[in-house]
């Protein structure tokens, strides 16, 4: 029943546009920089799946490895979904990120637009065999669990530079509520599976 579940959301999803993928506007990237707690304002997805608090967590080592972890809670249960970092360059001499998670998938993203201290916003798209269409996904990133009027503001103008405004979006209630796990509460073991697909199938959508 997971694997069929699993499979179903693995097989469906994918956020199509009718356009190749866009030039990004090569940028370097500051891994150090990127460090520590954001909260994801919104993701790209075609799934109707209630958000409440999402993170991603940077930890740069001191031996310059950077780990990532997205997390998610719902219920006072928290999913993650972890990997590693590291930088590339793509062909026009601007930086990558390049994520490999530990179920060994691996995703490259660009970043639209940052700013270390308020807001980040990732990309990553690839074009159809068709020729003249893209499959992409967008997360929005904020320092802050509210997203600030002016982060929002630099965020859609990033988003529209790239035409990608009419994008859908999940947006996560992000609140010192919704952020905080109680250790104690219990859930069903049903609904941490459906959890976790759900975050997964969620974060790994190109899949
Ligand atoms: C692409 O899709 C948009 C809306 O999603 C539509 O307005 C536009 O006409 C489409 N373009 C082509 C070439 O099909
Ligand atoms: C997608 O295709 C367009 C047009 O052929 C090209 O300019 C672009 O570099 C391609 N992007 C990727 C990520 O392959
Ligand atoms: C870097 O350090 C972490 C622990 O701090 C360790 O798990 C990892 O294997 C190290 N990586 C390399 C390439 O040394
Ligand atoms: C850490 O990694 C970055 C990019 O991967 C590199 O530019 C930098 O020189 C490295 N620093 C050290 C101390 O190895
Ligand atoms: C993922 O990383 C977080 C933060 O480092 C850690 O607390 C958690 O236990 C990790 N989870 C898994 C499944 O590796
Ligand atoms: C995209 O390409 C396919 C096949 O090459 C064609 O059938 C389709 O009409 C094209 N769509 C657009 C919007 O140009
Ligand atoms: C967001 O979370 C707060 C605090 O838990 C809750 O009161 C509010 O109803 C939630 N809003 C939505 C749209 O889920
Ligand atoms: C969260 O808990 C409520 C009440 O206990 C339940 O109705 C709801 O289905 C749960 N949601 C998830 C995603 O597990």
């Amino acid at each position: 029943m997971i694997c069929i579940i699993v499979l179903f959301f693995v097989c469906v999803n994918g956020l199509d546009q009718n356009v190749t993928c866009p030039y990004i506007t090569p940028r370097e990237v500051d891994l150090k920089e990127l460090d520590g707690k954001w909260h994801i304002a919104a993701v790209a997805t075609d799934l109707e799946i209630e958000g409440e608090c999402a993170t991603i967590l940077f930890n740069h080592k001191s031996n310059n490895t950077t780990d990532v972890s997205i997390s998610w809670i719902v219920n006072n249960s928290v999913s993650f979904y972890n990997g590693s970092v590291a930088l590339t360059v793509d062909d026009s001499g601007g930086d990558l990120l390049l994520v490999t998670y530990t179920d060994q998938k691996s995703e490259t993203y660009s970043i639209l637009d940052v700013n270390y201290e308020h807001y980040a916003v990732i990309f990553a798209c690839y074009n159809n065999s068709d020729g003249n269409s893209s499959t992409y996904e967008l997360w929005e990133l904020t320092r802050m669990p509210h997203v600030k009027k002016m982060d929002a503001t630099k965020i859609d103008q990033a988003i529209a530079n790239y035409k990608l405004e009419d994008t859908p979006l999940l947006h996560f209630n992000n609140t010192e509520d919704t952020c905080r796990i109680n250790s104690g509460s219990l859930l069903s073991p049903a609904s941490l599976i459906l959890t976790s697909t759900a975050a997964i199938t969620l974060f790994r959508r190109l899949y």
